[in-house]
C-alpha cells in the first residue's frame, strides 16, 4: 500500500532523513521505532506531505505521492495525527471534527455520526472547548479528527505520549478497533514494548535511516532492540 524508498529529507542544508525505505501492506499495523532525534515525525510529515523530500520516492496505492500538496495526500486517503495532537484548542469538539471533514472536502455529516458513535466520549463534550479537554480526551480527539477523512492509511506520532497507563491502555485498544475495521497504521512509538506487542512488523530508526526491520516478535527477541530500546 505504501512504500518509501530512500527517502532524504533536509532542513536547510543538514539532511535529517539519510535514506528511509518501509513497506505498509493493506491491514498492516507497522511501527516505527527510534530515539529521540532519529527522524521517526519528519517520516511523518513527508509521508503526509508537510515535508518534500530532497531525494528518493513515495507510492501509495501505486502512485507516486513525494511532491504531491499535502491536501492531496489527504484525498488520496492518509491522515496524519501529528505528534502532540495538534488540536485547535478555541474550538469546539464539534467544530474540530468539522475541520478534519472540512480539510479533505467530503464526508460531512455521515463521517460525523459515525465518528460520534465509535467516540461516545466526544458526543457527550461536543459543545466543549477542545482547549479544555484532558489530554487523553485531546488525543481521541485527535484520532477522531484524522478519520473524518475517512483514511485508507493513518498516521500515528507517539499516540502515547503524556498518557497515564490506563489512558495508554485505552488508546492502544483503540488504535487495535480502528485497524480491525480495515484502516492501515504506521505509527511512531517511543514505547517500545507496548508498540511491538500490538504490531504485526516494525521498522527501527537511527540517525535518519532504517537500519532494521522485521515482524514485530522477532524484533522483541532482537538482541540490539532489546537494549536499546526495551531496555534490557
Ligand atoms: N523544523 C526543523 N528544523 C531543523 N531541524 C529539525 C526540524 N524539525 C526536526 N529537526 C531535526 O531533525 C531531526 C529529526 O527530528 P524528528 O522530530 O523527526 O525526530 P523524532 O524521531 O520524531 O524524535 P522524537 O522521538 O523526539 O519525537 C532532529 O535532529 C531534529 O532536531
Ligand atoms: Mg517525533
Amino acid at each position: 500500500m505504501l512504500a518509501l524508498d530512500d527517502v532524504r529529507v533536509a532542513y536547510g542544508n543538514v539532511e535529517v532523513l539519510r535514506g528511509v525505505s518501509l513497506r505498509v501492506s493493506a491491514g498492516e499495523l507497522v511501527c516505527l521505532l527510534g530515539a529521540n532525534g532519529a527522524g521517526k515525525s519528519t517520516t511523518a510529515k513527508t509521508i503526509s506531505g508537510l515535508l518534500r523530500p530532497r531525494g528518493g520516492r513515495i507510492t501509495f496505492l501505486d502512485a507516486r505521492i513525494d511532491g504531491l500538496p499535502a491536501h492531496a495526500i489527504l484525498r488520496a486517503g492518509i491522515a496524519h495525527c501529528p505528534e502532540g495532537r495538534r488540536i485547535f484548542p478555541e474550538m469546539t469538539v464539534r467544530e474540530n471534527l468539522e475541520m478534519g471533514a472540512y480539510i479533505q472536502g467530503r464526508g460531512g455529516a455521515t463521517s460525523l455520526e459515525s465518528v460520534l458513535e465509535r467516540f461516545p466520549i466526544l458526543r457527550q463534550r461536543a459543545r466543549q472547548l477542545a482547549g479544555t479537554l484532558s489530554s487523553g480526551e485531546q488525543l481521541m480527539l485527535a484520532i477522531a479528527r484524522a478519520l473524518m477523512s475517512n483514511p485508507k492509511l493513518l498516521l500515528l506520532d507517539e499516540p502515547s505520549l503524556g498518557l497515564s497507563p490506563t489512558m495508554v491502555e485505552t488508546t492502544f485498544r483503540l488504535i487495535a478497533e480502528i485497524r480491525q475495521q480495515g484502516v492501515t497504521v504506521l505509527m511512531v512509538e517511543q514505547n517500545a514494548a507496548l508498540a511491538l506487542r500490538m504490531a504485526d512488523r516494525g521498522y527501527v530508526m537511527e540517525t535518519g535511516r532504517t537500519v532494521l526491520e522485521g515482524p514485530a516478535r522477532e524484533l522483541l527477541a532482537n538482541e540490539h532492540v532489546r537494549r536499546a530500546y526495551l531496555g534490557g
